[in-house]
């Protein structure tokens, strides 16, 4: 019997030493060790072996059945390794060729003007502030001064959604709101830009939304020239150092004085041209000193401090910087528009 597993073991080695297929190495694996295979059958000779000769031969069978386990199981490694191996080298990755672009979108030119605008105005100690888009008509127009009858309060001005509560017509509700919350505490000084809302009709110069932003700054003895000095700063900042601003007076209901501010074309430098209607200056912004019922309504003493304010179109100023002629490219995305504007 011994010498039987004994050849068995050898045949089996021997013949498991050849496979080259997983369904081979199966069928060997049946052969061997299977319930009907030929240790098992081997096995059942045990019962007429003497009490001694038992546990020798049963050790003996269980290293037969671990040495031909043991081969099968690297046969397997081994075929499986094989398998692995052809498929990698039939599936080789051409590294060099070009990968898929990551399409990345662009900053939207109105967005990198008030990122330009903050940078500025930050730098010049302003704080960002921000007031809702449907808002009161207590702050839109009350607050600032505007009386029942003006013009601006007409249906056909503004997008009302209540008797109270309309679309905010511009950012300078900011205003009230902002020195209500300070609550009379000076200094205030807040930039705010947003988007506001007009019953007007789409043109290549008007749209019914737009973006504002608005300034503000309250202190002790603030006064015209803060103004001056601050809106040519910006000026400076946003279109070259050798540019000019020029005030003009006009009227506000929530700046007295108030003015009309104006910067030498960036088109023609002051020559005259279409864009600037041949006067060398383009009108940007309008601003003047806060009213004094307008610092009272919001709790601050006129008699004690002063302020100054402007509000002036996102558009506009993106539209004089980029030379856009059409405040329509701003809003129907159009990809090779917008793609002008990338960031490098
Ligand atoms: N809110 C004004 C507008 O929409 C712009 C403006 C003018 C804002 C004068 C101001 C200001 O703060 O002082 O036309």
């Amino acid at each position: 019997m011994q010498t039987r597993l004994q050849q068995m073991k050898e045949h089996a080695l021997d013949k498991l030493k050849h496979v080259a297929e997983a369904q081979e190495l199966q069928e060997l694996r049946v052969k061997f060790l299977g319930k009907k295979g030929e240790l098992t059958e081997i096995l059942r000779g045990m019962g007429a072996l003497s009490a001694e000769e038992r546990p020798k031969i049963g050790q003996l069978v269980n290293e037969v059945r671990e040495a031909i386990e043991e081969t099968i199981a690297s046969k397997q490694n081994e075929i499986e390794k094989r398998i692995l191996e052809a498929k990698l080298a039939k599936q080789t990755i051409d590294v060099t060729l070009p990968g898929l672009p990551v399409a990345t979108g662009t900053m939207h030119p109105l967005t990198r003007i008030i990122e330009e605008l903050e940078d500025i105005f930050i730098g010049l100690g302003f704080e960002v502030a921000e007031g809702p888009e449907v808002e009161l008509d207590h702050y839109n127009f009350e607050m600032l001064n505007l009386p029942k009858d003006h013009p601006a309060r007409d249906m056909q001005d503004s997008f009302y959604i209540t008797e109270e509560i309309l679309l905010r017509t511009q950012t300078s509700p900011v205003q009230a709101r902002t020195m209500l919350k300070k609550e009379g505490k000076t200094p205030v000084k807040i930039i705010c830009p947003g988007k506001v809302y007009r019953r007007d009709d789409d043109d290549a110069t008007h749209s019914h939304q737009f973006t504002q932003m608005e300034g503000l700054v309250v202190g002790k003895n603030i006064s015209m020239s803060d103004l001056k000095g601050t809106l040519l700063t910006f000026a400076r900042q946003m279109f070259g150092e050798d540019q000019q601003i020029r005030l003009r007076p006009s009227f506000f209901p929530f700046t007295e004085p108030s003015v009309e501010v104006d910067l030498q074309c960036v088109i023609c430098h002051g020559e005259g041209c279409r864009v600037c209607k041949q006067t060398g200056w383009i009108e940007i912004l309008g601003a003047g000193m806060v009213h004094p019922r307008v610092l009272e309504m919001a709790g601050y003493n006129p008699q004690e401090v002063s302020g100054f304010a402007f509000g002036m179109g996102i558009e506009r100023i993106a539209m004089l910087k980029y030379g856009v002629e059409d405040i329509r490219h701003f809003y129907t995305n159009d990809v090779r528009f917008l793609r002008q504007f990338n960031r490098s």
